[in-house]
C-alpha cells in the first residue's frame, strides 16, 4: 500500500495503513442521508483535504475545499484523468463494486492531453448543433405524455414514472435512436446498474448491454447519418473509430440521462419540502431556473469525481499527495466550503445564491462538463420541473420528508423514489 504522507513504509494492503488511522469510510448510509455532515466533521478533523477509505478501505484523498478542487481539476498537468495510474491498483479486488466507475475504459473521460482535446471537440461540436428550442420542445411534449400516463390516478412515483424516463427520451431522441420508450427504459435500467453496482444486479453484464445496444446505433448511423449527435460525431473530421464513438456516446447518454435525473428529482425535493422555497417559486419571487441552481449548490448530483492520480509527489491543502495517489473531487463539499460562504449557507431561501453560478457542479478545467452539456441540461431540467407544476399545480409529497431514500452511490446524489400525490385530472 502507498504511504500519502511520505513517512514510514506501508504495510501490506490487507492490513490497516497507520497513516490513514483517522481516515473515514466515505459510504454507509449516514453518509447517504446527510453527506453535508461528513464533510463538515472532516473539515474541522482534516482540513481541506482528508484520508478516507472507498469501499474495501483502499485508501484516497478526498478534497473538500473550493480552492483545492478546482486547482486539481483546473491542473491536469499534476493531476491525471487516467485511473490506470493509480498506485492502488495492487490493493483492489477483481470483484471491487466501484470498478464500473473507477476502472479505465477507452472513453475520453480517460484520455489526457492532445487525444483528450481532439475527443472533447467531437462531443462539444456534436452538442453545439443541437436546436436548444427544439430540445425545450420534444421535453415538452415527453413530459406531456409522461404525465398523461398517471394524471388520472392522483398518484405517482416519479423517479421511475418522470425524472429518469424524460431525460432518457431526450437524450435517445438527440442521438438518433428510433427505438423510443421501451429501449429508453432497458437503457435507463441498464445505466442505473452500471454505475451504481446497487442491488443483487451484475454491473459488468448491465454495462455489456449498454454497450451492445450503442454499437447497434453506431453500425445503424454509419449507414444513415441523420440531423443527430451520432452521425455528426460519426462525420467529424478528427475521424473516431467506431469503438470511441460508442464510448464517448456511452458518456454522453449517461451524463445527460443520470445527472440531469438527479437535478431534476432533487430539485422536485426542494420544491416539495421546503415549504418557503415553494412558495417563493409559486408566487413569482423565484423562478424554476433559481432553484436548479439552489440543487446545484447544495444538493448536487455530482458529489464526488472518482477522481485524478498525481502524476508526482506534490502537496495540496497542506498534505503531501504521492504520485499515483487517488484524490477524489469533493464538489458538493466544495459548493459547502465555510471559506466560499463565511455567512454561512443554511438559509434556504435560495436569494443569495439565485445568480451566482460559481459552484463545481459541472467540474472545472479540462475535464468539465463540456460546453455546451450543461445547458442542454438545464433545458431538459426546467422544462421537466415546469411542465409538472403546470399540469399538477397542487402535487405534494405523499410521504414524510425523513423517509425519502438516496441510492446507495457516493459518487452521486439521487433519490431512490420520490411518490406524490395531486388531484387526479380528468381528460
Ligand atoms: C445534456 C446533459 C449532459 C451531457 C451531454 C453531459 C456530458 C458530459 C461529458 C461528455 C463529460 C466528460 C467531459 C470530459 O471528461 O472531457 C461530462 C463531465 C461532467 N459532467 Fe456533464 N453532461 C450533462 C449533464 C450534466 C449534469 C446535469 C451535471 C451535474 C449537475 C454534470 C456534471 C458533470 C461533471 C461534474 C463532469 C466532470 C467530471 C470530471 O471532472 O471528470 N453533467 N459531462
Amino acid at each position: 500500500m502507498n504511504d500519502p504522507v511520505g513517512t514510514a513504509p506501508c504495510p501490506p494492503p490487507t492490513a490497516v495503513c497507520p497513516v490513514h488511522e483517522g481516515a473515514v469510510r466515505l459510504g454507509g448510509p449516514e453518509f447517504r442521508r446527510t453527506p453535508a455532515e461528513l464533510y463538515r466533521s472532516l473539515r474541522r478533523r482534516h482540513g481541506p483535504v482528508a484520508p478516507v477509505l472507498l469501499d474495501g478501505d483502499v485508501p484516497a484523498w478526498l478534497v473538500l475545499g473550493y480552492a483545492e478542487v478546482a486547482h486539481v481539476a483546473a491542473h491536469d498537468e499534476l493531476f491525471g484523468r487516467d485511473s490506470r495510474r493509480w498506485n492502488q491498483w495492487s490493493a483492489v479486488p477483481a470483484d471491487w463494486p466501484l470498478l464500473s466507475f473507477v476502472g479505465h475504459q477507452p472513453s475520453e473521460v480517460f484520455t489526457e492531453g492532445t487525444e483528450h482535446q481532439v475527443r472533447g471537440e467531437v462531443v462539444i461540436a456534436a452538442l453545439e448543433a443541437v436546436d436548444q428550442f427544439e430540445l425545450a420542445h420534444w421535453c415538452r411534449r415527453i413530459a406531456e405524455g409522461l404525465i398523461n400516463s398517471f394524471a388520472g390516478s392522483g398518484q405517482a412515483e416519479l423517479m421511475s414514472a418522470y425524472t429518469h424516463p424524460l431525460p432518457m427520451r431526450a437524450a435517445v431522441q438527440l442521438c438518433g435512436m428510433t427505438e423510443g420508450g421501451a429501449v429508453a427504459g432497458e437503457l435507463v435500467r441498464d445505466l442505473r446498474i452500471s454505475l451504481d453496482a446497487a442491488g443483487d444486479d451484475d454491473p459488468a453484464a448491465a454495462y455489456a448491454r449498454v454497450q451492445e445496444r450503442i454499437r447497434r446505433l453506431v453500425e445503424d448511423k454509419r449507414r444513415r447519418p441523420g440531423p443527430d449527435v451520432t452521425s455528426r460525431m460519426l462525420t467529424h473530421p478528427a475521424g473516431l473509430t467506431d469503438e470511441e464513438a460508442v464510448q464517448d456516446l456511452i458518456t454522453v447518454i449517461a451524463a445527460a440521462q443520470q445527472l440531469t435525473a438527479d437535478w431534476i428529482g432533487n430539485t422536485l425535493r426542494l420544491l416539495l419540502t421546503d415549504d418557503a422555497f415553494a412558495l417563493n417559486v409559486s408566487g413569482g419571487r423565484l423562478s424554476v431556473g433559481q432553484a436548479l441552481n439552489e440543487v446545484l449548490w447544495l444538493d448536487t448530483p455530482v458529489q464526488t469525481v472518482s477522481g485524478r492520480r498525481a502524476l508526482r509527489d506534490t502537496t495540496l491543502g497542506g498534505r503531501r499527495i504521492r504520485a499515483g495517489d487517488c484524490v477524489v473531487l469533493g464538489l458538493a463539499a466544495a459548493n459547502t466550503d465555510p471559506r466560499i460562504w463565511p455567512e454561512g449557507h443554511d438559509g434556504r431561501d435560495g436569494s443569495a445564491r439565485a445568480e451566482n453560478a460559481a459552484h463545481l457542479s459541472f467540474g472545472n478545467g479540462e475535464h468539465r462538463c463540456p460546453y455546451p452539456a450543461p445547458l442542454l441540461a438545464e433545458v431538459i431540467a426546467r422544462t421537466a420541473v415546469e411542465t409538472l407544476l403546470e399540469r399538477l399545480p397542487d402535487v405534494v409529497l405523499a410521504v414524510e420528508p425523513e423517509e425519502l431514500t438516496w441510492w446507495p452511490s457516493v459518487w452521486m446524489r439521487g433519490l431512490t423514489s420520490l411518490p406524490v400525490r395531486f388531484t387526479p385530472v380528468v381528460r
